[in-house]
This record gives structure tokens, sequence and C-alpha cells, in this order.
């Protein structure tokens, strides 16, 4: 028994690195490997600190926030940092794992789906599938969305306007402000220098924060 669920663990880490060097995971890929490995990111690992930066941030360039939507809600680990941060209830959150999702669920309460963001880069008036918060969280989750996903994400002129049409419809989605976190060094440039296009501006460099004001 333990030596299936080894080989079962080891077989969905191969397909993930195959499918994240080809492109990007599809959910089933996704599912296996957060089955085999509650927290495969090690969120809780990298400790609090880019939770109270991301809190920080909202506290000093938002102000009130009644409402936090995250467009990767993973297994609600940074939603639930920073909501407790802020003393926010009213939680939302779409991902492409049901396996994350369900631990999400698990762990905090607000309303959850599962959404492929790439349906939002292909066709940005769809929206998305949860209520328009105040404050929309996208972090470490942009190199997963996309053709050529993480190529495409640390090169801002690889389909600069569809990326643009697609920060566009997030930010639609948002009642007061939209925040991106990416620290990978070459993603977090080319992802801001495209927030920036769109109307925002970076807001903290540690963790790779910019801030895009929702539309008026
Ligand atoms: C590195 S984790 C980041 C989790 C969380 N946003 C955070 O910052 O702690 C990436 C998350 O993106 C999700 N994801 C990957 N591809 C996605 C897609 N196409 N649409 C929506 N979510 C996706 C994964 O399931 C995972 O939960």
């Amino acid at each position: 028994m333990a030596a299936v669920s080894a080989w079962r663990g080891a077989r969905a880490r191969v397909d993930y690195a195959v499918a994240t060097l080809l492109g990007r995971p599809r959910a089933c890929v996704l599912d296996r490997l957060f089955a085999a490995y509650p927290d495969f990111y090690h969120m809780r690992d990298y400790g609090d600190e880019r939770m109270d930066a991301i809190a920080e941030v909202i506290r000093r360039e938002v102000g009130d926030c009644a409402s936090l939507g995250d467009v990767s809600v993973y297994e609600g680990y940074a939603l639930g940092r920073v909501a407790d941060r802020l003393g926010v209830a009213n939680l939302s959150g779409c991902d492409l794992s049901e396996v994350a999702l369900d631990r999400a669920r698990g762990a905090l309460s607000g309303s959850f789906a599962a959404f492929d963001l790439t349906r939002l880069y292909d066709d940005p008036a769809i929206g998305l599938p949860i209520p328009r918060p105040d404050v929309l969280l996208v972090c470490e989750c942009l190199y997963y969305v996309g053709p050529l996903a993480n190529h495409a994400w640390s090169q801002s002129w690889i389909f600069r306007s569809r990326k643009l049409g697609f920060i566009a419809a997030l930010r639609r989605h948002a009642r007061k402000a939209v925040i991106f976190q990416h620290f990978g060094s070459r993603q977090k440039d080319a992802i801001g220098e495209l927030v920036v296009a769109a109307g925002g501006r970076k807001v903290e460099d540690r963790w790779g924060i910019w801030l895009l004001p929702a539309t008026a």
C-alpha cells in the first residue's frame, strides 16, 4: 500500500514537471499532485512575511476593505492570513484544482468555485465566477495562465495586448483594487511592467507587489 502511494506521488510529480515544462498543468495533473502532497508549494514554510506585506499594502494604499477575493486561492492559506490581519470576513476564491479548493473550503468560510484563469485570458468578457470583492488578490499564479504560460509572463512584450486584456478583466472584477504579487525575479518585473501599463503602480519591492486601482 505504501509502495502504491509512493509510486502515485512520484508519478504525479513527473506529470507536473512535464506539464510545466511543456506549458502549464491541467486540473487533473494538479489534483493528483495536491492529493499526494498537501501544501505541495510549502506556502506555510515560507512564513507569514509575504501575507504581512500584502495586508500592509492594502491597509496603506486601499484603506477600508470589507471583502477579499483570490483568483488562485489554493488551500486558502494566503487569503486566510491576509484576511485575519485586516479583519475581513467576507471571502471568496477560485482555483483550477478541486482538491485545493476543498482544502480552502475546510479552512475558511466563503464562496469558492473551480475556474481556469486561461478561460478569462481567452475571453475577458466572461468574468470570474465569484462575487466582486473590494480587493482581488492575484498572487503567484499568472505563470500558469495562457499560452506559453511562464515564458510569456516572464517577458512583458509576448502576447502583450492579450495579457493587458486579461488584466483589464481582472480589474473590472474588483470594487477598489487588484493586488498583483509574484516574487520570481523574471516574472515580477515583467508582470509589474504590464500592471503599470494598465494604470497601476509598484507598492512593495521585496515580494513584488503592484497595485491596480479599480476602474472608476
Ligand atoms: C503557487 S500556488 C499560489 C497559491 C496562492 N495564490 C498563494 O499565493 O499562496 C498556484 C495556484 O494556482 C493554481 N492554478 C494553476 N493554474 C491555474 C489556472 N489556470 N487557473 C486558476 N488557478 C490555477 C494552482 O492550483 C495553485 O493553487
